[in-house]
């Protein structure tokens, strides 16, 4: 401690009479994520994203070098506030990445707005979090766009009566009214929208009301790494037998959970953004790259945030050339664009949420293997909620 002490001070020093020759060289990057806790797979998976990347492109961008401070949250908010404002004032980090949860993200925007570093988004979905500071830029999503072509799909395909359930907060009521208006609005009826806590849920009285309601679909969201438990209460319910149709957004059919749901997934259709069966080179690539790091595991959405959140840094520092100041690192993320493993996307210039397509996918056995396979597509998508 009493050496980090020293070393911090001693570079402080240096500043005054101009900045030593390493840090010139260095872009630090603070990476806050849940390493622990009940959200610890979105770290695990965002993390194996942002090595994976490095591995295939290297770990230069605009002439420096790009090095990586990580650091475990637990998913607590408080404590992604204290490491952030550790990371900027004492590691002198240029950049934050991460955030695993919506409260985690919206706990750093004051400190980000004042000190001027840029935090990229590689998780959480809320549409609001990227209005709370100008430094915020976003390569998940935001959480409606996967569920207004859901709605759609849904209407073109014959499913008239739904029953929505989705997990108490941000995001989820972000989706329920994302897909709720879209439904209605093509002349839809929802029978009931239901909200179960984020700690803990239970989904069994729930489902029991669903079963009751007889729907013709059960619309659902729930966080990455809730999915499996959701699956394994729907099937012992019975909802699938009584048939009723399971659609969701695919925070529900997670890649990382996916071969352990059993065959009660099977057929269930999804929007999002990535599947790890996505047929392009860059995904094979991936996926090749982050099963051969991490003991074969499969990549989900959460870990492609990651890999395309270097990979927007690593554009912005090609466009200053290097120039690591904040603000002009953020106006440089404005309206890129590159072809990541989810396909082709975007960085809208003036919401700095990101453009891409939304596939609607069916959960099938390719192999022996359960897969979000893609059928359909809704192009360049955008935040419905965004001004
Ligand atoms: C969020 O908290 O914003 C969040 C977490 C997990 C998801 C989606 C959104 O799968």
């Amino acid at each position: 401690m009493i050496s980090r002490r020293l070393f911090v001070a001693s570079s402080m020093a240096a500043a005054f009479v101009g900045k030593p020759a390493f840090a010139a060289e260095s872009v630090k990057v603070g990476l806050i994520l849940p390493m622990t806790g009940p959200f610890a797979s979105t770290g695990r998976q965002v993390q194996a994203g942002i090595n994976a990347f490095m591995a295939l492109k290297g770990n230069t961008a605009g002439g420096k070098t790009v090095e990586v401070v990580l650091r475990d949250d637990g998913g607590v908010a408080d404590q992604t506030r204290r490491i952030a404002q550790e990371l900027i004032t004492g590691d002198g980090v240029n950049l934050l990445m991460g955030f695993g949860l919506t409260p985690l993200a919206l706990s750093v925007a004051p400190l980000i707005s004042q000190a001027k570093i840029p935090a990229i988004i590689t998780s959480a979905t809320t549409s609001i979090i990227t209005t709370k500071s100008p430094f915020y830029a976003r390569t998940s999503m935001a959480g409606p766009q996967s569920a207004v072509p859901v709605a759609a799909w849904a209407m073109e395909n014959g499913i008239k009566k739904t029953v929505t359930l989705v997990t108490d907060y941000g995001p989820g009521i972000d989706i329920e009214k994302g897909f709720v208006d879209a439904y209605k609005d093509k002349g839809g009826e929802i029978i009931e929208s239901v909200r179960v806590p984020l700690q803990n849920p239970d989904f069994a009285p729930f489902l029991q009301r669903v079963l009751d309601a007889k729907p013709d679909a059960l619309f659902v969201f729930v966080p990455a790494g809730q999915g499996a438990i959701f699956m394994k209460q729907f099937a012992e319910r019975g909802l699938k037998e009584a048939g009723i149709k399971l659609i969701a957004t695919g925070d529900v059919t997670d890649d990382d959970l996916l071969q352990g749901m059993g065959p009660a997934a099977l057929g269930v259709i999804t929007g999002h953004f990535y599947s790890a069966n996505h047929d392009s080179p860059e995904n094979k690539a991936y996926v090749a790259e982050v099963n051969k790091a991490n003991n074969n595991m499969r990549p989900n959405f959460m870990s492609v945030g990651g890999y395309d959140a270097m990979q927007l840094a690593y554009l912005a520092l090609e466009k200053t050339g290097g120039d690591t100041d904040g603000t002009k690192l953020i106006e440089a993320m404005k309206g890129q664009s590159w072809t990541s493993p989810r396909g082709p996307m975007s960085i809208d210039a003036n919401t700095r949420d990101p453009i891409q397509d939304i596939y609607i996918r069916e959960v099938k056995d390719v192999g022996g293997e359960m897969y979000n396979v893609e059928f359909a597509k809704y192009e360049k998508i955008r935040d419905p909620f965004a001004k």
